[in-house]
């Protein structure tokens, strides 16, 4: 039986109840908090930094105390001290785009000596050729369904042929080597489109609007699990 992860994007939430916002997405079934980075210069937008991390991370809690992942996608350059702070903050994956890190390889393993999963993140646009050389130091692989910057945006269809080849890739290493990578699609993920994402391969939805532009956020993520149990097995 496939796991699927539903990953809210607390971009689209109310920034004035930021913790009440956590908490009630994690009442109503998220399983990542996804924590949008942006830095108006990898992306022409501005959001929020490790302060308000920390301020949340006591709110990424389930009733029953268990804890649930705060995932950090960075839009940032560079990218390695910032990845540090927010490992220092509480972070538990940490997603950077290849383009804005000089040196790749080194990044992914500064976030892991940090105790964080570390996470690489592709635009519509790039390609995917440093999966080949990187793939034992990466957890994550999180695939753009919109160029990033934004919520709200309308998903990117090609997307989807990207996302059957990372899960032929991530497949392939895992019969080799024993490890699953989770494969994640950000960007304009809603409920009717979620079943398509699943098929070509994706196990962690992030969505943002979707489920943050709705009163009842229970009812936006059980409608989503309701598409992705539908699928065949
Ligand atoms: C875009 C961000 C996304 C965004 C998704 O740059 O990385 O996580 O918040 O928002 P929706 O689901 O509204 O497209
Ligand atoms: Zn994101």
């Amino acid at each position: 039986m496939q796991t699927y992860r539903i990953a809210p994007s607390i971009l689209s939430a109310d920034f004035a109840r930021l913790g009440d916002e956590v908490r009630s997405v994690i009442r109503a079934g998220a399983d990542f908090i996804h924590f949008d980075v942006m830095d108006n210069h990898y992306v022409p937008n501005l959001t929020i930094g490790p302060a308000v991390a920390q301020a949340i991370k006591p709110w990424c809690r389930r009733d029953d105390g268990s804890a649930v992942p705060l995932d950090v996608h960075l839009m940032v350059e560079p990218v390695d001290a910032l990845a540090q702070s927010f490992a220092q903050a509480g972070a538990d994956i940490v997603s950077f785009h290849p383009e804005a890190s000089r040196h790749v390889d080194r990044t992914l393993q500064l976030i892991r000596d940090a105790g964080c999963k570390a996470g690489l993140v592709f635009n519509p646009a790039s390609s995917l050729e440093v999966l080949d050389y990187v793939l034992d130091k990466v957890d994550l692989v999180l695939i753009m369904s919109v160029n990033p910057g934004f919520g709200g945006q309308s998903f990117i269809a090609e997307a989807l042929h990207k996302v059957a080849r990372v899960r032929q890739r991530l497949d392939a290493y895992h019969a080799r080597s024993g490890r699953a990578v989770l494969l994640e699609v950000d960007g304009g993920i809603k409920t009717d489109n979620i079943a398509q994402v699943a098929a070509a391969g994706a196990d962690t939805f992030v969505a943002g609007s979707a489920i943050f532009g709705q009163r009842d956020y229970k009812a936006v993520i059980d409608a989503m699990r309701a598409q992705l149990a539908a699928l065949p097995a």
